[in-house]
Order: C-alpha cells, then sequence, then structure tokens
C-alpha cells in the first residue's frame, strides 16, 4: 500500500464532510459542510442561510488563504452580519418603496431599506435554515439546499420551493446553480452575498477590476434604479478594461455619492443564456484571480462601502470600510416596478433557473 502522509491523503480527493455548527435562536441546529478538491481548494458552507463561511484558494506560491469576510462561529452570523456570503431571496437587491403589482394586485413587503425592501425584506433568504444534502456528480462535490418559502412570507406571493447547489469542482471553482418553482406568480432574484478579498486581509481598493459592461443602472439617492441604461465610457464606471478598484472611487461624481463608493448594477455585455464571463479580479499582492462567469444578465458590484470597523471577524480582522468587495449576479434592481427592464416574474408551472461560477486561478 502506498504511504501518504495524512494531509496530503486527505487533500487527495474530493470530499464533503458535515459537522453541527450550534444552534440559532429558537433552538434550531445548524450544520456545517467542509468541501475540499484535490488541489486543497476548501469551501466551508452552513445551512443557516446557506452562507459561504469560509473559502481557501492558492496564491501564486499555493498558499491557501481564506478569501471571503466572515465569522469563525455562528455567533456572529446571528447577531450581526451584513448578508456575509448568504443566499440571498426572495429578491435580491432592492424593490422600490417596498411594493408592486402583480396581475392586477398590489403586493406591500417590508421596508428594511428606508423607503425600500433589500435583499428579501427583514427575514430573507440569508436568515433562513436551508435543508442539506451531499451530492456527487462529474464535476466534484457538492452541497444542496432548499428551502420552501411560503405564500405571503415577507409579502411576496406564492408557496417558492427553491433549491440552491454549490459545488466545488476540480478546477478551483465554486459553482453555484439556483432554481425554483412557485404554486403562484411571483417575483425571484437569487444571488449569493460573499464578501471577497483576494489578499486575504486589508483594503481591497489595490484590486483591479474588469467587468464585462458597456452600460450600468444609474440610481437615485436611494439606490433605486431611475430607469435608464447609461453607458459607463468615459466614467468612473467604466471596468471594460481592468482597473483598479481604488484609483476612481474617490472622484466627485453623483452616481459614486449616491453608493458612497460603488453599489451599482452592470448590464452585462454577453447575454447568451449560457455560461459567460461576466468579470474579473485580480490581487496584485497574492497573484489570485477570481473569474465569474454566469447566466445572469446583471451583477452588482458593491465596494463594500458600509463596513465601518464595527465588525470583527475571522482571526480578529476588523473590517473597515472597502475591506470587501461583493460581485452579486442577478436581474436588474428593482425590476418588479420597472416594465423595460428584463422580468423577473416567476410563474406556476415555469422552472426559476439561473447558474454562477466563481473561478479561482493565479497569475
Ligand atoms: C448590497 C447593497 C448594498 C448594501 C449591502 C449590504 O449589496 O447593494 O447597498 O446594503 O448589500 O450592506
Amino acid at each position: 500500500m502506498l504511504w501518504l502522509p495524512a494531509t496530503t491523503a486527505a487533500m487527495a480527493r474530493h470530499e464533503i464532510k458535515k459537522q453541527a455548527f450550534g444552534m440559532t435562536d429558537s433552538g434550531e441546529p445548524v450544520e456545517i459542510y467542509t468541501l475540499t478538491n484535490a488541489n486543497g481548494m476548501e469551501a466551508r458552507i452552513m445551512s443557516y442561510g446557506g452562507t459561504v463561511v469560509s473559502l481557501k484558494a492558492p496564491d501564486r506560491h499555493g498558499k491557501l488563504g481564506d478569501v471571503v469576510l466572515g465569522y469563525e462561529t455562528l455567533d456572529g452570523y446571528l447577531k450581526n452580519s451584513p448578508y456575509f456570503g448568504a443566499i440571498i431571496g426572495r429578491y435580491a437587491n432592492r424593490i422600490g418603496k417596498a411594493r408592486f403589482s402583480l396581475d392586477g394586485k398590489e403586493y406591500t413587503l417590508g421596508k428594511n431599506n428606508g423607503e425600500n425592501t433589500l435583499h428579501g425584506g427583514f427575514k430573507g433568504f440569508d436568515k433562513v435554515i436551508w435543508k442539506g444534502k451531499e451530492v456527487k456528480s462529474k464535476d466534484g462535490v457538492g452541497l444542496s439546499l432548499s428551502y420552501v418559502s411560503k405564500d405571503g412570507e415577507e409579502g411576496f406571493p406564492g408557496n417558492l420551493t427553491v433549491t440552491v447547489v454549490y459545488t466545488l469542482t476540480k478546477n478551483n471553482e465554486l459553482k453555484i446553480e439556483y432554481n425554483a418553482t412557485t404554486d403562484k406568480a411571483t417575483v425571484v432574484n437569487l444571488t449569493n452575498h460573499s464578501y471577497f478579498n483576494l489578499a486575504g486581509e486589508g483594503s481591497i481598493l489595490q484590486h483591479e477590476l474588469m467587468i464585462d459592461a458597456s452600460r450600468f443602472t444609474p440610481v437615485d439617492s436611494g439606490l433605486i434604479p431611475t430607469g435608464e441604461l447609461r453607458s459607463v465610457k468615459g466614467t468612473p464606471m467604466d471596468f471594460t478594461q481592468f482597473a483598479g478598484i481604488g484609483t476612481r472611487i474617490d472622484q466627485q461624481d453623483e452616481q459614486l455619492t449616491f453608493g458612497r463608493g460603488y453599489d451599482h448594477n452592470w448590464v452585462l455585455n454577453n447575454v447568451t443564456g449560457g455560461l459567460a464571463l461576466a468579470a474579473r479580479v485580480y490581487e496584485p499582492g497574492s497573484g489570485r484571480v477570481m473569474e465569474i462567469y454566469t447566466t445572469e444578465l446583471g451583477i452588482q458590484f458593491y465596494s463594500g462601502n458600509f463596513l465601518d470597523g464595527s465588525i470583527t471577524g475571522k482571526n480578529g480582522q476588523v473590517y473597515k470600510q472597502r475591506y470587501g468587495l461583493c460581485l452579486e449576479t442577478q436581474h436588474f434592481p428593482d425590476s418588479p416596478n420597472k416594465s423595460d427592464f428584463p422580468s423577473t416574474v416567476l410563474k406556476r408551472g415555469q422552472r426559476y433557473n439561473s447558474s454562477t461560477i466563481y473561478r479561482f486561478s493565479v497569475k
């Protein structure tokens, strides 16, 4: 028999391991799943919020580092989390004035962000327990999470059955596949809210970003899209070529003022229905590269402007402003109130499908 040191043996295969991770305030048990691949890459995902708790990817010297923000224990997530790593739904991003009409009926939602609804309302999919099941596919190891959102939950119509499958592939990708069905017409927009820091710590202003989008959806002061699709040309929103995130973030610009930095939806160029490259991030210090492929039409780039140093996360790190960045693949914000935007309506008998891949490599 071939002898391998314990660490190498564990790293040599794809595996998924389940452990207890504590309890919610109402006494529901929470599990955490550790997915590993043969390259040593590791993703830890918990059943509360379907949250990516940690994601370890190699730097240019092969050294693994955790590239997402969050807490070491469940407690932090229960007490105060700005959606760290969570699945967002039923409607990711904002719905203006916390209401929309569908089939002639008006629905009222929770105003959890000024006058508006953000990320599904007061208790969105980031704050519920998902039912986990280990799955194996030819791509790698996976975790299937499901949740049934009841008719009327947070004001949304229809019983919505949602499944999200996370797969850690052999090619250092974290793949997320979302699908949902409903028994009554509703609106759906699902995403993941991981805060990335490819250096593993500190500010993200040195990260370089490319977004394959020639237009974005400008917003009002409440971060609700005005309805316009505006060219990025000649503005600080132009990431068609790699640009340092910090180079233009403090420019005098109405859109940057409204977001306190970047907090906008980009209209992706390459919308094929299949997976297409949406964005690429490069961190020069570690050499880490993250590419995002998606079937979605839009991507919200949020530069962590509301982090303010009040959260101490993993390894005692204090998360200051712009210490993490989110790239949330999605349909456009406030689509339920914007008839010109691609529809987010899901009808009975239809299936919602959306896939996103975060691929890690080095340069
Ligand atoms: C989103 C929003 C931001 C902010 C964060 C959470 O991505 O667009 O404005 O609310 O979530 O802090």
